[in-house]
C-alpha cells in the first residue's frame, strides 16, 4: 500500500475482489475504513461517478485512509461515525441505495499498538480499550467498579471463559489493594487467575477471552453489528452485496444469523455456504487472518409489506 511503518495489511482481501464486481458508477459503504486498505482494492474498480462512502469510530484511521485512497477516480467521502448510524450517514450524502456493504469488524494492527487504545495484553498501556474516544466508559471503570458477579457474566458471556468467577475473584481481590490501571495489571492477574502447577501456554495467551469480553462491553461491539445487519437489509440495492469479515464466534454467529433469515423471507441469497477463511500462505503472512472469517449474501428482493 503505502509503506508506512504501521501498515494494516488487509484480510482476504484478494478472495474478497474475487467474488465482488462494481459497476463504474457503483456505491460502496466501507462501514470499517480503517486504512483503507479494502477500499483501496474496490476503489479501483469505480470511475469518476462511482462513490465511496467510509466511515470508521477512530478519527486518526481516517487519516490514514485519506492517504491510501487519495489517487482513485471515484468520490471518496470517509466520515468518522459508528456504523450503527449507516443509514443516516447515507443520506446526509445524498445515497439512496449501496451496491457493496463492507464490514471488517475488530481493530487495526496500528489500534494494538496504539497506547492511547489500551487494548494490547502484549504491552503495558493504560487500559481503556475506547475505539472511539467519545464514549465515556473504558476498561479501567468496568473492572474496578462492576460487583463480582456482573465481571465474571461480562467475562463469560463476551469472552465465553470457563473460567470467568475464578478470574473475576482475583480481579476483585486485587483491586482491594489498588486500582487496576494498565493493561499489564490486568494481564497479571489473569494470568495468576489461570496459573496452575506445570501447566503451560501452547494456544493463545490466558489473558485473550478477558481482553475480548473488556473489548466488545465497552464499544458496545455486538449490539452496533445487529443494528449494521438489520439497516444494511434495507440500504442495498437490489443485486448489491454485503459481506462482513468477522473475527470471534459471537461475531460470526450474528452475521450467520442474520443473513439466514433473510435468506428465509427471500431478501437474500447466501453466497457463502460455510464462511471463507484465509489459507496457510495468508495465514503465515498475516497472524491477523487465522481466526478471519468472511460471509457474504446478495440482496435479490425488496421486502414487500402486505397491509
Ligand atoms: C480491521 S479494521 C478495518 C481495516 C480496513 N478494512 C482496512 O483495509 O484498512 C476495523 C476498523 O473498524 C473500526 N470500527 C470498529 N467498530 C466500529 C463501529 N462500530 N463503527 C465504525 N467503525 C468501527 C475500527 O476503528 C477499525 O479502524
Amino acid at each position: 500500500m503505502n509503506g508506512l511503518k504501521d501498515e494494516h495489511i488487509p484480510v482476504l482481501a484478494a478472495i474478497l475482489a474475487g467474488q465482488i464486481s462494481l459497476p463504474q458508477d457503483g456505491v460502496m459503504v466501507d462501514a470499517t475504513i480503517g486504512h483503507g486498505g479494502h477500499s483501496f482494492l474496490f476503489g479501483k474498480q469505480l470511475g469518476p461517478k462511482g462513490v465511496i462512502l467510509g466511515l470508521d469510530v477512530d478519527e486518526k484511521t481516517i487519516q490514514r485512509a485519506q492517504l491510501t485512497l487519495k489517487d482513485l477516480k471515484c468520490r471518496v467521502i470517509l466520515k468518522k461515525s459508528n456504523f450503527a448510524d449507516i443509514d443516516m450517514q447515507m443520506r446526509q450524502y445524498g445515497i439512496e441505495k449501496a451496491d457493496f456493504i463492507l464490514a471488517d469488524l475488530g481493530f487495526c494492527s496500528a489500534q494494538l499498538e496504539d497506547e492511547e487504545k489500551g487494548l494490547s495484553f502484549m504491552q503495558n498501556m493504560p487500559l481503556d480499550m475506547r475505539l472511539d474516544k467519545s464514549l465515556s466508559t473504558t476498561a479501567a471503570d468496568i473492572v474496578n467498579n462492576s460487583d463480582e458477579k456482573s465481571l465474571a457474566d461480562l467475562i463469560y458471556k463476551y469472552g465465553e471463559d470457563r473460567a470467568s468467577r475464578r478470574i473475576a475473584r482475583f480481579i476483585v481481590e486485587s483491586r482491594q489493594n489498588e486500582p487496576i490501571e494498565t493493561t499489564g495489571q490486568l494481564s497479571n492477574i489473569v494470568c495468576k487467575a489461570l496459573a496452575r502447577p506445570g501447566r503451560r501456554w501452547t494456544k493463545i495467551h490466558p489473558a485473550t477471552r478477558t481482553f475480548q469480553a473488556l473489548r466488545i462491553a465497552v464499544n458496545n461491539e455486538l449490539e452496533n453489528l445487529k443494528i449494521l445487519l438489520d439497516k444494511s437489509e434495507d440500504l442495498l440495492a437490489v443485486g448489491g452485496k454485503i459481506a462482513i469479515i468477522s473475527f470471534h464466534s459471537l461475531e460470526d454467529r450474528i452475521v450467520k444469523y442474520n443473513f439466514r433469515q433473510n435468506a428465509d423471507r427471500n431478501i437474500y441469497k447466501i453466497l457463502t455456504k460455510k464462511p471463507i477463511v484465509a489459507d496457510r500462505q495468508e495465514c503465515l503472512s498475516n497472524p491477523r487472518a487465522r481466526s478471519a472469517k468472511l460471509r457474504i449474501a446478495q440482496k435479490i428482493n425488496k421486502y414487500e409489506t402486505t397491509d
